[in-house]
């Protein structure tokens, strides 16, 4: 690890994130990616009374916020699952959320660990699974995925203009080798580029990969309907997202939810529910400030959404 235990709690945003939710002592909290617990811990101790479900989908990564939050184990009850699956808890269905947060994408330790594969650093061995009892890792995904799907993957995910050119590369380096280190990956992008890669080309590709893998924005979607129907009213969901998509995503879905009329332009009268579900309280996103980014450059891309639930 090449980050002391500090850093690896250090939340993105915290206080903003905080100042959102507003923990208040008798709240039952969802944090659905604990991670190494830097946001659960910041909850835990703005109230002395309210309780955390804490997810993550990666067992090592649970185990660092079970050892993080050891001394509130009482008030935290750790879930192993994808949070989409796991807001559907029957105490969550049942007592209903006052506050939830998601965190989205790899923590930094996931990143340095070279044994979780993830990093594009040289002689890594591809991997990038957060839920390490996954089947389908980026060696398989490479291997495995048509040409067509590598395409959207490279051009959707990774924004990245030769996503044809990069495609074809891998099919055609794969069938004469399978693709499993990251040096391997980073060579089919250089002869595409006829360049070196930045470490920005490198990363956009990588994380194109891994939320492919991980089937990030599929648990996205399904989980911000599942949040908004779990919060009881009033009740906040607060979204860091890391990726054009996932933010476009959820402002998306702010915007849908905070609207008061949603039926079809062309309906002379309004047939829907004709009250907004709640209000978008970040207008724009939230960015880290400055004095944040220098200390944990993780936190340069991160845009801060918060939506409540109307009382
Ligand atoms: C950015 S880190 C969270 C860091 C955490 N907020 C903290 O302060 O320590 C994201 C975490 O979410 C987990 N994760 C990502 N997508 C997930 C999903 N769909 N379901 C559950 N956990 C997920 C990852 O395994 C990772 O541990």
């Amino acid at each position: 690890m090449s980050e002391s235990r500090a850093d690896y709690h250090a939340p993105v945003m915290g206080k903003e994130v905080l100042s959102f939710l507003e923990p208040s002592d008798s709240g039952l909290y969802f944090d659905g990616t604990v991670g190494g617990g830097g946001h659960s811990r910041m909850i835990l101790k703005a109230c002395e009374g309210c309780r955390i479900i804490a997810v993550d989908r990666d067992e090592q990564a649970l185990n660092e916020a079970r050892s993080a939050l050891a001394p509130f184990s009482g008030r935290v009850r750790f879930v192993h699952r994808r949070f989409d699956d796991a807001v559907r808890d029957p105490e969550v269905q049942d007592r209903g959320l006052n506050g939830a947060l998601l965190d989205l994408g790899v923590s930094s330790h996931q990143l340095d660990d070279e044994s979780r594969g993830f990093a594009f650093r040289r002689g890594v061995t591809l991997d990038m699974r957060m839920d390490q009892t996954q089947d389908v890792d980026a060696i398989r995904f490479l291997a495995e995925a048509d040409e067509e799907v590598l395409y959207e993957v490279f051009r959707d995910l990774g924004e990245e203009r030769n996503a044809k050119r990069l495609a074809r590369e891998v099919a055609k380096r794969r069938s004469s080798e399978a693709m499993t280190t990251s040096d391997q990956l980073v060579a089919a992008l250089s002869v595409v580029l006829q360049r070196p890669p930045t470490s920005q080309d490198k990363a956009r590709i990588f994380q194109a990969v891994r939320i492919a893998v991980n089937g990030e924005l599929d648990a996205l979607q399904n989980a911000l309907p599942a949040l908004r129907d779990a919060l009881v009213d009033g009740g906040v969901l607060v979204v860091l997202s890391y990726h054009s998509l996932e933010d476009r995503m959820v402002k998306n879905a702010f915007r849908d939810w905070s609207k008061s009329c949603v039926c079809p332009p062309e309906l002379p009268v309004c047939r829907c529910r004709g009250h907004a579900l709640g209000e978008t309280l970040t207008r724009k996103p939230l960015k880290a400030p400055d004095a944040e980014t220098i200390r944990n450059p993780r936190a340069r891309s991160a845009r801060l959404r918060a939506w409540r639930r109307a009382a």
